[in-house]
């Protein structure tokens, strides 16, 4: 079996290395690949992908793509995206799915799918003129405005001012960006991290925000802390994958007056604090689903 770990950073993350180390492990050959550098080729009779422009990479069981590098350009993503196609559409198993992890990049589409499949998410709107972003954040109060494409916490603002909004709002429409902008809704200064592989919940941590901040993101330097994983919280996290049709993820979840609310599904998610904090590497569970679709 053969499998490749594709990312687009240099020197392999820690969630790449242990990946590689858990399938070889299990006696998987595996690689590493770097977007940039492979090459998408059609011709009349195949389209294939090769490693440079003259190494035809062979017929790979499985990809896990642990990401897709942060891109300057639609065409540049476009390409990548159509280039772990062209692998799918060569028979390798590629997780998450390609379309997943597109679904799961778009905040805005993330937030409608898991609506439409009855979770509970932050009253969200996705604007273009940035009088409306200030007309709806004088009506919610205390918002987020977060980049449409964005993770780790970073960009993401927190605002009470609807002249703060007006500002932010007014630089992203200069730059052609659409405001995406979610009531702030938390009864707790944390939320869940919850980790799922397929149809089994590994765990959940709490992230606790640092002290005057709001943002619990473990790169932000989020302390953390093993949560207990009751069935309602272990059924939203399923839910949620499922609605996004992810093979693994990491689901942040708030805690509302109303219940569980959604903020987000990652599709490559980290899991560094989740391993340090509840001692279950994630990169072992994967690695036992990936072989078994291959397998079937
Ligand atoms: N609408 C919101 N209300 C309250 N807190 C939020 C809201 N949206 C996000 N957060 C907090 O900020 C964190 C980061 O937001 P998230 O949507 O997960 O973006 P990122 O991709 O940057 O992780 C969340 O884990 C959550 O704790
Ligand atoms: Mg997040």
């Amino acid at each position: 079996m053969k499998v490749a770990i594709i990312h687009e950073a240099p020197v392999p993350t820690s969630a790449s290395r242990q990946l590689m180390m858990a399938f070889m492990k299990r006696a998987v050959k595996v690689m590493y690949l770097r977007l940039s550098r492979l090459v998408s080729y059609i011709s009349s009779s195949e389209g294939w992908v090769s490693v440079g422009s003259d190494t035809k990479l062979e017929e790979l069981d499985a990809a896990v793509v642990r990401g897709l590098g942060s891109v300057a350009t639609l065409e540049t993503l476009l390409r990548r995206v159509n280039l772990l196609k062209q692998l799918e559409s060569r028979g390798t198993v590629v997780v998450n799915p390609v379309n997943s992890i597109m679904v799961a990049r778009d905040k805005h589409l993330s937030m409608m799918e898991l609506r439409k499949a009855g979770l509970a998410v932050p009253e969200t709107a996705v604007v273009e003129d940035v009088f409306d972003a200030v007309e709806i954040a004088k009506k919610w109060g205390k918002v987020v405005i977060k980049p449409l494409i964005g993770s780790m916490g970073y960009g993401s603002i927190l605002a009470s001012d609807p002249d703060m909004v007006y500002n932010v709002g007014r630089l992203l429409q200069m730059h052609g960006l659409p405001i995406y902008i979610q009531k702030y809704v938390r009864k707790y200064e944390r939320d869940i991290r919850v980790f799922v592989v397929k149809d089994r919940v590994l765990g959940a941590m709490y992230r606790y925000c640092p002290e005057g901040t709001w943002k619990t993101n473990v790169s932000q330097g989020a302390r953390t802390e093993t949560a207990e994983l009751t069935e309602e919280l272990a059924e939203v996290a399923l839910k949620a994958a499922k609605a996004l049709n992810l093979l693994y993820t990491g689901v942040d979840i708030g805690e509302t007056d109303e219940g569980y609310v959604i903020y987000e599904v990652n599709a490559t998610p980290q899991w560094e604090g989740f391993m340090r904090t509840t001692g279950i590497n994630p990169a072992e569970y994967i690695a036992d689903m990936v072989i078994e679709i291959v397998k079937n």
